[in-house]
């Protein structure tokens, strides 16, 4: 039997004892599927996992997403990805540059993702302890958290999130990159969003990604967007993810914001597989 650990904030649930390679059995795959609606972000730990077991797996949840950038691909596998900080060939295996900011997966999408996962096959360590950890905040617990006088205030805006914008704005991108992003033009989303799931309200804004208010003037939508994610990010709401080997982390776009850490060197190795499971608009 599974043995499930919450964590001891809002979100993030830990799982032991179960085996996700080959057939999952649809009672196990349920149970995972409602722990990470109600907890927002799942390890569960011990995987051995080949690249087909995670496609399966990540398929039970729906469509997966073949990757919009494509240098990072897994040979025959168009809907995995590597994210990582390793060189072969004088190359980078993997992206280098995934969660630099608090984002959520595809919010410059009108349908942005609907749930991400990793699989841990690197990590980098160092006296004994893990580095690159991943951390997670909880967007309903953040909305709940609001003062009425807010809620109010932002009931029924819609936030403007564009990928071009961080690009742009980011120096030491290369040009062909930036170009590429142009082809997604910025998506409107609700600044609150009514969870499919669990029927929670949910914060949906980041330092990422947001970039506008629709209908308002563009330093107070920015001052209020910077609230808004200040409160987001307040550490009461988050889950800090320490990675092990065989880690497979899965999350739920629709109510948390990541971000990655940057804290180990070149030469201390770091590789994730990804997958992505394809998400619809928000009422
Ligand atoms: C991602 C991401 C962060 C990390 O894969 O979407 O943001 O810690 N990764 O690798
Ligand atoms: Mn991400």
């Amino acid at each position: 039997m599974p043995s499930v650990t919450n964590a001891s904030g809002p979100i993030g649930a830990e799982v032991r004892g179960v085996d996700l390679s080959g057939e999952v059995d649809d009672a196990l795959f349920a149970r995972l599927r409602d722990l990470l609606h109600a907890r927002g972000v799942v390890v569960v730990r011990g995987q051995h996992l080949t690249e087909a077991d995670q496609v399966a797996f990540a398929g039970r949840f729906g469509s997966l997403q073949k990757i919009l950038f494509s240098e990072h691909l897994v040979p025959g596998y168009p809907e995995l990805f590597l994210i990582s900080n390793v060189v072969e060939g004088g190359r980078n295996v993997g992206n280098t540059d995934a969660g630099r900011f608090w984002h959520t997966d595809g919010a410059y999408l009108p349908a942005p993702h609907r749930i991400s996962m990793l699989y841990a096959v690197e990590v980098p360590h160092r006296d004994g302890r893990p580095l690159g950890d991943t951390v997670f905040t909880g967007m309903a617990a953040a909305y709940d958290a609001l003062p009425r006088a807010t809620k109010a205030r932002i009931a029924g805006l819609k936030a403007i999130h564009s990928l071009v914008h961080r690009y742009e704005t980011k120096t030491g991108s290369p040009e062909d990159l930036v170009a590429r992003t142009r082809k997604y033009p910025p998506a409107a989303h609700p600044l609150v969003v009514r969870h499919p799931d669990t029927g929670r309200q949910c914060l949906y804004v980041s330092e990422g990604y947001t970039t506008g208010i629709e209908g308002m003037g563009e330093a107070q939508a920015r001052e209020l967007i910077d609230a808004l994610c200040a409160h987001a990010v307040r550490p009461e709401f988050h889950y800090r993810h320490r990675w092990e080997v065989g880690d497979l982390l899965i999350w739920d776009n629709r109510q948390t914001l990541h971000k990655a850490t940057f804290d180990y060197l070149p030469a201390e190795r770091r590789l994730m597989r990804r997958a992505t499971v394809s998400g619809e608009a928000f009422a």
